[in-house]
Parts: structure tokens; sequence; C-alpha cells
């Protein structure tokens, strides 16, 4: 891919964001990331990455965060922590970013947001348009922060563009660790529908927004075919050669599977594959299950 050289700050330089970061470096973008660890600079230096410490919920923190910058990239987020802590990250964090990136001259702003924005769960199709009405606290919070970057949109002209991504499955989930040593239980109804997408295509995604894609516009990320949960977990199983994981209801759910468990929905792809003009490497949780088998469930640490 061509684009212009671009000056990128990743808020959330954890997993998907270092990731992104080798991406774009690899394609002669400079890249700053911010992380609230002194511990965590040394590592993003390492990756070629200009090393930012600096905390979304302390204003002072983030002072000049945007010298310089082109590009955002708003990946921050947690699973873990208090209906209260996951707001304040959520609400005040983007109020407060926002605020930091005030005079900065912009040319992308890319929200991950999520699918959870979506409440169906009669496992209906649905395109961005479809009503946002979610059940799960992480859905509302989803819903609520991109209502605040599309009013700057409107009000400031931020050229926010939303990504909404399904499940991202890759290689080293804590899933896959579970299902090979026969610790997973499926706490889930396993005919409910469920939509992914392979960390390659999610991370190659991202990396096009730099160029492609609408702004004010919402994007899902999702392959080409919603699937029976309990078929990809038995998939996993299978490539694995392990016993399929029971079923049971009453074993302690963790924040992803609580998630599942408010959702049944089909959601489609056809809008993000039109407007990057991009086709997907794995269309299907086949071929990525495949390929995850193929690096023997592990990803380089970085
Ligand atoms: N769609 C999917 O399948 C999927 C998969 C995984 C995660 N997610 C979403 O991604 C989010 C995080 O995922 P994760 O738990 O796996 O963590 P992660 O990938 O490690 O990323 C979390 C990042 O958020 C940053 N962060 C958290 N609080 C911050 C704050 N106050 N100020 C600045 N940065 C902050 C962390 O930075 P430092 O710790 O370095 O400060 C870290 O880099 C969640 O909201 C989750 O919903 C979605």
């Amino acid at each position: 891919m061509s684009s212009s050289h671009r000056s990128v700050l990743i808020v959330g330089c954890g997993y998907r964001g270092r990731r992104l970061a080798q991406r774009l470096i690899a394609m002669g973008h400079t890249v700053r990331g911010l992380s609230r660890k002194e511990a965590n600079l040394p590592k993003l230096k390492a990756l070629g990455i200009e090393p930012r410490l600096g905390d979304v919920l302390d204003p002072h923190s983030l002072r000049g965060i945007g010298t310089g910058i082109d590009t955002v990239y708003h990946l921050m987020g947690s699973m873990q922590g208090s209906p209260e802590q996951l707001e304040q990250l959520h609400i005040k964090g983007t109020r407060n970013l926002l605020s930091a990136l005030e005079g900065v001259s912009l040319k992308r702003y890319v929200y991950e947001s999520s699918t959870a924005v979506y409440g169906q769960t009669d496992g209906e199709w649905l395109d961005e348009d479809a009503p946002r009405d979610p059940a799960s606290a992480m859905g509302k919070l989803r819903v609520a922060v991109e209502n605040l970057l599309m009013e700057a949109h409107r009000l400031s002209s931020l050229p926010v563009v939303i990504f909404r991504p399904a499940s991202i499955y890759r290689p080293q989930g804590v899933i896959n660790e579970k299902i090979a040593s026969g610790t997973y239980r499926l706490t889930w109804d396993p005919d409910k529908v469920m939509n992914r997408i392979y960390i390659d295509d999610f991370l190659e995604l991202l990396a096009l927004a730099l160029e492609k894609g609408r702004v004010g516009e919402a994007y899902n990320l999702s392959d080409d075919e919603p699937q029976r949960g309990g078929d990809y977990v038995n998939a996993i199983a299978d490539l694995m050669g392990v016993a399929h994981p029971p079923i049971d209801f009453k074993a302690p759910a963790d924040a992803c599977a609580e998630l599942v468990k408010q959702s049944n929905k089909r959601v489609r792809n056809a809008k993000v594959k039109r407007d990057f003009g991009y086709t997907l490497k794995f269309p299907t949780y086949r071929e990525g299950l495949a390929e995850s088998a193929r690096v023997k469930w592990i990803e380089p640490e970085i």
C-alpha cells in the first residue's frame, strides 16, 4: 500500500496497539505510543515506537501529546474494573483525550468500538444502520463514546472513522490455552450465533484506515460467516486433537463470556469491503483457525 508519511499516536499500546504500530512503522510511518506504566516504555522503544508516559484519566499527563501528530488510533480500553471505573475510562478518558488534542490538525481519528453496540439477540442479520440499543454495560459505553466522537465530528470536524470489530481471534488467546488444557467450559448456549475476525485482517484494516474509509462513518469488522459459538470452540478442540469442551452453565464466566451471553446476531461486512476495497485473508473461522494451528497456537512475544 502506498501512502504519504504519517505521524501516528496510538492510545492503548497493548496487544493490538503494539502489533498495529509494528505494521505502521514497517510502512514507513512514525508512531508515538501512550502507556500509563513506566515499565512499558522500554518495550515500546524497542519496537521503534516513541514512548510517551500518560494516563487518559490525568489531563496533565496528556499535555502536548498531539504535538506533530496527524493521526490517532483510540484503542484504549479494559475488560476489568468496576462499572464506575470503566465509565471513567471510556467517557472521561475520551473527553480528556479530545481536549488534549484540541488545535491539533488531524487527518484521521480511528476509534475501536465493538459489535457490542448492537443488542440484537434473535440471530438477525444487521448492518451499520441497525439500532444501537445494547443490554450490556460494555455495549452502552461503546455507544456513548461513539456518540461523543460523532458529536466532535459534527461540531469540530473531527475526522473520525469508527470500527466495530466482532470478536477478534488469534493463535494464542486465553480460550485456546484453556481448550488445550481441558479446562475450558462453555458457559453459554452453544447455538448462539457469533461473529469473528482474525487478528491479521483486523490489523490490516486498521492500517488501511490511514487512507481508506469515509470520515463520520462506522464500519463493522467481521468475517463472512457468522457461526454457532459451539462449532467454533469444537473446531479448535478438533485441530488440537483434544476433547470438545463440556457445557457447564454454572461455571464462572469471564467478561468476554458475559458479553457472549448477551448476544446473538449476524453482522454484515459489506460496507468495509466496499469502502476499503478489501478482500479478507481469513474469510471464515476455518481459515483463521487453520492458520493458528499452522503457527502451533503461538504468537511472537512483542
Ligand atoms: N473485539 C474484540 O474481540 C476485543 C478483543 C480484545 C479486547 N477488546 C477490547 O479492547 C479493550 C482492551 O483490551 P485488553 O484488555 O485486551 O487490553 P490490551 O489489548 O492490553 O489494551 C488495553 C490498552 O488500554 C490502555 N489503557 C487502559 N487504561 C488506560 C488509561 N487510563 N490511559 C491510557 N491508556 C489506558 C492500556 O495501556 P497501558 O496498560 O499500557 O497503560 C493498554 O494498552 C477492551 O475494551 C476490550 O473490549 C476487544
